[in-house]
């Protein structure tokens, strides 16, 4: 697959030129967790990487590479993950956005892939709308939620497509992998507790690395239909969002 907007596979000229009568960047930014026992440990940062790449294609905006590392503690628990404590991640985010600052880039669209992201996220926002950053906006897509990715995910998932190792996601995954579907049975039990939880805690509460989800029920076929989804639903909303500059 062959996207014609990646930042990384364009070369400063022509990121020179394109600033002349663009300023919009999109960001994906993830996680590397576990996501339960058929789940890949790198689907938080793939599954926000591919749908900024298609949103990028669809409106020809760059899509910087993603954010992969995020804010994943309670996942510790379990061999693979890894993560960033929110300070770190905060900092290391500001002086991303700065370097595109400066160069022209205005309107920042983070296509994000990770709920333990979301709090940095808008912490960062503000952070740097506190020192000025004339002209610049940050909008924030968590793509599992938009309400037209939820619809799907309720349509072929119903009260099992849970919180964590989604089908959904898990479903994306497949599809970027060429993975047809994997086996496992799952209660999708709910997991009531205080939150946020310690790695050990959160093996402690849940044995597969799980939050209700059933990722059995994931399929190639619906990863393709989650992308194009999730990709048109942003888009829709890139192009309704008021300009600052
Ligand atoms: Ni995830």
């Amino acid at each position: 697959m062959v996207y014609s907007m990646r930042l990384t596979a364009a070369t400063w000229p022509e990121v020179e030129a394109y600033l002349k009568t663009k300023n919009a960047l999109i960001l994906p930014t993830g996680s590397v967790e576990q996501h339960g026992p058929i789940g890949l440990i790198g689907t938080d940062y793939m599954t926000a990487q591919a749908v900024a790449e298609r949103v990028g294609e669809i409106l020809q905006v760059y899509a910087a590479p993603p954010v992969c590392y995020g804010m994943a503690s309670h996942h510790l628990g379990f061999p693979g993950s890894a993560s960033v404590r929110p300070s770190v991640y905060q900092a290391y985010l500001c002086e991303l956005f700065r370097s595109f600052y400066g160069h022209g880039f205005r309107r920042f669209y983070v296509v994000n892939g990770h709920g333990g992201n979301k709090h940095s996220l808008n912490a960062v926002f503000q952070e740097l709308k506190h020192e000025g950053c004339a002209g610049a906006s940050f909008n924030l897509f968590n793509w599992w939620v938009l309400p037209e990715v939820e619809a799907l995910a309720k349509e072929l998932y119903g009260d099992r497509e849970g919180h964590h190792g989604t089908p959904s996601e898990v479903s994306l995954t497949f599809h970027l992998e060429g993975i047809d579907s994997r086996e496992g049975q799952f209660s999708c039990e709910p997991l009531k507790s205080p939150w946020p939880l310690s790695g050990a805690e959160f093996r402690k509460l849940s044995a597969t690395g799980l939050m209700s989800s059933d990722p059995a029920l994931a399929r190639r076929e619906h990863g393709k239909r989650f992308l194009e989804v999730a990709a048109a639903s942003i888009v829709g909303q890139v192009q309704r969002l008021p300009v600052l500059a």
